[in-house]
């Protein structure tokens, strides 16, 4: 019966057609997983660099993308931010994984020298070395810009680098794992995310007279916050903190920049939004929500409201 033989021939023609695919989909993928990984890993740097905010602070407005020499004004004085992009000479391109791994976890410089916490070690110490790597393998892929470093402005005393080993030994306790024994994992995701890698906590805690975080207020607000600024409670207290605030309230806070009330961000935040918590996965906020909203709350009743942002005229 030729309906027989057809369906026979077609039964054939199908196996054969599923082996030959098997052995295609074989070929291609044996091919295309290392270089799907190496993607991966610039991606993942990339993301990266974003949920850190490495761009906030290394790229000024009249350099190249991380090129450095933006002006940081704290109380200590005027700090101008390196170039890091992969330029052998003015960037940081010449150096090793070991060395990118030293300054980011435990602030030296690859001649051994400390850094100031201006960069903010203290909170990428809690970095996972993977993801450091990663970071390290996107800088090398971006390009590199001949931009020398500029020499930073501080009072005589503050110059002296080895004075720095003090401070570290105050202050430096990676606090990325600090919800490691967290059984939610989702919370676990949004600790690392909001202190070692967003950390929020550098600007929206007070600091003690030797500027390191007082842990016990962490969170809870400072009215000395960067370029002068204060900066708001974000723990759930209800009277100075977010505790009005819903879930869907925060995400959407970190998404837009728009207030439960309207108010758009303002200052430092604006630029934290734009480029940090605007540019996460949408899980990855809402891990970021989850574990902000789970934060003790602190009844910090520092005078730290929001700035008014100017209104259209036509409002009044
Ligand atoms: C809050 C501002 C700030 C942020 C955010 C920041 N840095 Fe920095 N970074 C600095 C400052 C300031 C210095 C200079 C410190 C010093 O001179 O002691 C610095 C120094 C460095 C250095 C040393 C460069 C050199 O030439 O010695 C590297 C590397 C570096 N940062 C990488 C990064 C990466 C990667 C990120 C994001 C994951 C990042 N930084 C985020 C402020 C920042
Ligand atoms: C570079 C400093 C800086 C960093 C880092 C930072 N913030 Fe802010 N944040 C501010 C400032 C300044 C304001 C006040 C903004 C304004 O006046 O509109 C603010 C406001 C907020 C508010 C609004 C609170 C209110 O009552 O209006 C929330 C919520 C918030 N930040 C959450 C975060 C989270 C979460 C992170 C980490 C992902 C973070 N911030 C990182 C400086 C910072």
């Amino acid at each position: 019966m030729p309906q027989g033989f057809s369906r026979k021939e077609g039964t054939i023609a199908a196996g054969w057609y599923r082996a030959r695919n098997f052995v295609l989909l074989c070929v291609v993928a044996a091919g295309a997983v290392p270089a799907a990984r190496g993607e991966s890993l610039l991606e993942r740097g990339e993301y990266l660099v974003a949920a850190a905010g490495c761009s906030n602070c290394h790229t000024d407005e009249n350099g190249g993308f991380l090129a450095g020499g933006r002006a940081l004004n704290t109380p200590y004085g005027t700090f101008y931010t390196p170039n890091i992009t992969p330029h052998r000479e003015y960037g940081i391109g010449a150096w090793t994984e070991a060395e990118f791994l030293r300054a980011m976890k435990a602030g030296l410089a690859p001649d051994g020298g400390n850094y100031y916490p201006a960069f903010p070690y203290v909170a990428y110490a809690g970095m996972r070395r993977e993801d450091v790597l990663a970071v390290k393998a996107y800088l090398d892929s971006i390009p590199p810009v001949a931009r020398p470093n500029r020499r930073h402005r501080l009072p005589w005393y503050l110059r002296f680098r080895p004075g720095l080993w003090l401070w570290k030994f105050l202050y430096l306790a990676p606090r990325g794992a600090g919800a490691a024994g967290d059984p939610d994992p989702e919370r676990r995701r949004g600790a690392y995310l909001v202190n070692a890698l967003a950390h929020c906590g550098e600007c929206h805690t007070p600091r003690d007279w030797l500027g390191g975080l007082i842990e016990s207020q962490r969170h809870g607000g400072t009215a000395h916050g960067p370029d002068g600024e204060a900066v708001p409670n974000i723990t759930p207290d209800r009277q100075n903190g977010i505790g009005k605030w819903s879930d869907g309230d925060l995400s959407f806070y970190l998404e837009t920049g728009l207030t439960p009330d309207g108010d758009a961000a303002g200052g430092a935040m604006a630029e934290v939004i734009d480029n940090v918590t605007s540019r996460l996965t949408k899980q990855d906020r809402q891990a970021m929500v989850r574990y902000v909203m789970s934060l003790p709350a602190i009844e910090n009743a520092l005078k730290t409201k929001r700035k008014k942002t100017r209104r259209d005229p036509d409002e009044y």
